[in-house]
């Protein structure tokens, strides 16, 4: 059976930040491991008979199937909760929901509108409480875009990563995760959507750490240049569709296709964290063709998840 490091019990991920290089390897490396094992059909139970609670309060595919199967390899039990069912869609305060659901569950994964909320219901949950996504951050699709760009590069530190369009939540915790692992980070976004100052001041300190870099630009070529990785994200994402018409003529210009792919090179791979709006952000004859790593990245939400809930639930 694998060998699981035991400092990490407890730990709530809510964000990238508050993780270290090295606890975030940690995670990393034990996802590679559970891939293999997953992939050679190899027991690893590593959670027998725990129960995970999901609470989602948007949409989602990848989330929640990745982590309801995830739960069940290691031998637990995943359980969906949407938030308007629960009583929390009624007032309940998040301070008894996060009380009362400690005394059921081993670990909540929850995907909402504010980070805070997540915050709040981390604080007063006696069990681990890991974000899904919320309006500023989803640091779980960092973590599965840092291990398909290891996998597939075979390295982090130095490789050149520019995220075009909109500097949104994916975009700020990826830029968090590549700055704990010396990347050099370009968000190339139209003037008004670039990620948000706190988040890049964060970055830019871890970044001095690890001896890497964050750069912002409005040049799309520009970022794309000599890029080893191309990364986008959808330019409307859940909760902004009354913004959609304004966003599409914003954004205009900063979509991933042939052509700018072309400015990275051949050896350059394109990741895309989906679902994908093809003709907005990015073209379907870039997410199939042969640069193209957004499927591995897809199943390896699946095994980073895995990984990070065996290293954190008790
Ligand atoms: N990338 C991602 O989180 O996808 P879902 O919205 O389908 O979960
Ligand atoms: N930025 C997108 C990501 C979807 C996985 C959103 O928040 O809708």
């Amino acid at each position: 059976m694998v060998e699981v490091p035991q400092h990490l019990k407890g730990r709530d991920f809510t964000r990238m930040a508050t993780w270290s290089p090295d606890d975030l390897k940690t995670v990393l490396d034990l996802a590679d491991e559970l891939k293999g094992l997953q992939h050679r059909r190899e027991d690893h139970r590593l959670l027998p008979g725990r129960t995970l609670g999901m609470i989602f309060q948007k949409p989602s595919t990848r989330t929640r199937v990745s982590f309801e199967v995830g739960i069940a390899q290691l031998g637990g039990h995943g359980l969906y909760l949407r938030a308007d069912d629960l009583q929390l869609g009624r007032g309940e305060t998040i301070r008894d929901t996060a009380t009362v659901l400690s005394r059921y569950l081993d670990a909540i994964m929850i995907r909402t509108f504010s980070q805070d909320d997540v915050e709040q219901l981390a604080e007063h949950a006696t069990i681990p409480v890991i974000n899904g996504l919320t309006d500023t951050a989803h640091p779980c699709q960092a973590l599965g875009d840092l291990m398909t760009i290891r996998e597939r590069l075979g390295r982090l530190s130095g490789v050149r990563i520019a995220y075009l369009g909109d500097g949104n939540n994916v975009c700020a915790s990826l830029m968090l995760g590549a700055s704990k692992f010396g990347m050099r980070f370009t968000a190339a976004t139209p003037s008004g959507y670039e990620p948000e100052e706190n988040v890049v001041k964060s970055a830019r300190r871890s970044a001095v750490q690890s001896g890497g870099t964050v750069e912002l630009t409005h040049d799309p070529r520009a970022a794309a240049r000599g890029a080893d990785v191309l990364y986008t994200d959808v330019w409307t994402s859940m909760g902004q569709d009354a913004e959609r018409e304004r966003r599409l003529k914003d954004l205009a210009g900063f979509g991933i296709d042939q052509e700018l792919l072309g400015q990275a090179g051949s050896d350059a791979i394109v990741l895309h964290c989906l679902p994908a709006h093809y003709g907005e952000e990015i073209t379907q004859e870039v997410v199939y063709g042969p640069q193209s790593a957004v499927w591995d990245e897809a199943e390896n939400r699946l095994h980073a998840q895995k990984a990070l809930l065996a290293l954190v639930v008790r």
